[in-house]
């Protein structure tokens, strides 16, 4: 069999399993998404977004890129936010990273990786804000995960710096916005920082006309 057959007959396998446990199943999802969150996470494979929050079909909705950036000039992260949160109307945004992300770790070393470099700016930006903190640590595998914690904060900033969120925040006082670590080692997730609407935020990037 190849590879990406199993991957077909795994799928049959689930769906039946599915219908079995669950006959309304496929009809009710069909139906509608009402997710409660959404999940910006790494691409990395060892990071499921729905398995290790134990979260079914219809209950998360995600957007994945390398070392879970929110880029404010980013289209397709923009417009998953927008959907996500005018749309859908999710009370919880959850920026989600891993230690040991090799995006991290390629970020804080010289090497040219191709076009992925333009990408990891946005980490090598933060490295560079936070060195001392961050070079105080003796091992490799410290400062990466150092560096992991600091990317993760800095994210969750910069989904407050979006007009996206501040709307909402003024609005209808959501969402929430946790910043995360998993570990790839024991599986478990370690929240880092939270930010809400009546949350201080730099006034240089307050919109005050929302
Ligand atoms: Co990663």
């Amino acid at each position: 069999m190849l590879p990406y057959e199993k991957l077909l007959l795994e799928n049959k396998a689930w769906a039946e399993e599915q219908k079995h446990t669950d006959p309304e199943f496929f009809s009710r999802l069909a139906a509608q998404q009402a997710p409660k969150f959404l999940w910006i996470g790494c691409s990395d494979s060892r990071v499921p977004a729905d398995k290790i929050t134990g979260t079914e079909p219809g209950e998360i909705f995600v957007h994945r890129n390398i070392a879970n950036l929110v880029v404010n000039t980013d289209i397709n992260f923009l417009s998953v936010l927008q959907y996500a949160v005018e749309v859908l109307k999710v009370e919880h945004v959850i920026v989600c990273g891993h230690y040991g992300c090799g995006g991290v770790k390629a970020a804080m070393n010289n090497h040219h990786y191709g076009i992925i470099n333009h990408w990891l700016k946005e980490i090598k930006d933060i490295y560079r804000f936070q060195r001392e903190v961050v070079d105080l640590l003796e091992t490799e595998e410290e400062r990466v995960d150092k560096l992991v914690e600091l990317n993760v904060i800095e994210q969750v900033f910069n989904l407050a710096k979006t007009s996206i969120i501040q709307h909402a925040w003024k609005q209808e006082q959501r969402p929430q916005i946790h910043g995360w670590v998993y570990g790839i080692n024991n599986g478990i997730i370690k929240p880092i920082c939270e930010m809400d609407y009546d949350s201080e935020i730099d006034p240089l990037y307050r919109y005050d006309n929302l």
